[in-house]
């Protein structure tokens, strides 16, 4: 059984690169980002603060986060027995899951499912902590990142592109803060795995991405 790691930075392209490797070489792609967005709409549903750390530990037992894949392969996230994909990409849902992503109960809710997923089929993961924390043998481990230059311009034209009206400057602004929190962290924080192959993807295509990473893959494989 093989794994592949993939973690970098918000707007590094993480998901879009993980989407065709894993499908060039048949593997699953488990977005975990996706999960702790499920939980973060719970939490969202419910009025609570990102950072009320009680109340959102003695929330976690009665969240259920589940996996399942639709007929064209895509991962669809389900949250206490509702599929809630549609929602996972809006913005407070990004901004609430990677404040509540920090809360240890959080993370231990959905540590069991992730690994889980790694010890029953070939799986390409991508997040924050997986080369590090989540499957620390992975076969392959990849940190994937550009410059905040670079993610926040890509952003500004995948929203442009959908008609919708946003600031350059302040999506910048947004990626800084991310960063900040998901490498601030204490637990499990964003960081290059020491044995992960850094791959700065600022002057890079997604092809040149996705053949350099399965050109490392066929080297362990
Ligand atoms: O990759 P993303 O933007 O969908 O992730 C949303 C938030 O979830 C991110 O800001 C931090 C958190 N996250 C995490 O803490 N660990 C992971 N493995 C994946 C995501």
């Amino acid at each position: 059984m093989y794994s592949i790691a993939i973690d970098g930075p918000a707007g590094a392209g993480k998901s879009t690169i993980a989407k065709e490797i894993a499908g060039r070489l048949g593997f699953i792609y488990v977005d975990t980002g996706a999960m702790y967005r499920a939980m973060a709409i719970y939490f969202l549903r419910k009025g609570i603060r990102g950072d009320d750390c009680e109340t959102i530990a003695s929330l976690c037992p009665e969240i259920k986060v589940s996996i399942a894949y639709d007929e064209e392969g895509k991962q669809q996230v389900i949250l206490n027995g509702e599929n809630v994909t549609p929602y996972l990409r809006e913005e407070e849902v990004g901004k609430m899951a990677s404040v509540s992503s920090a809360i240890p109960a959080v993370r231990a809710a959905l540590l069991d499912l992730q690994r889980n997923l790694a010890a029953s089929s070939d799986v390409l993961m991508d997040g924050r902590d997986i080369g590090t924390h989540v499957l620390p043998d992975a076969s392959l481990k990849i940190y994937l990142t550009a410059s905040p230059e670079v993610r926040a311009r890509r952003r500004y034209d995948e929203l442009r592109q959908k008609g919708i009206d946003c600031d350059l400057h302040q999506i910048e602004e947004d990626i800084i803060q991310r960063d900040k929190q998901d490498m601030g962290r204490e637990i499990a924080p964003l960081r290059q795995a020491e044995d992960a192959i850094l791959v700065d993807s600022s002057d890079m295509s997604i092809e040149e991405v996705v053949d350099t990473i399965i050109s490392e893959f066929h080297k362990i494989s």
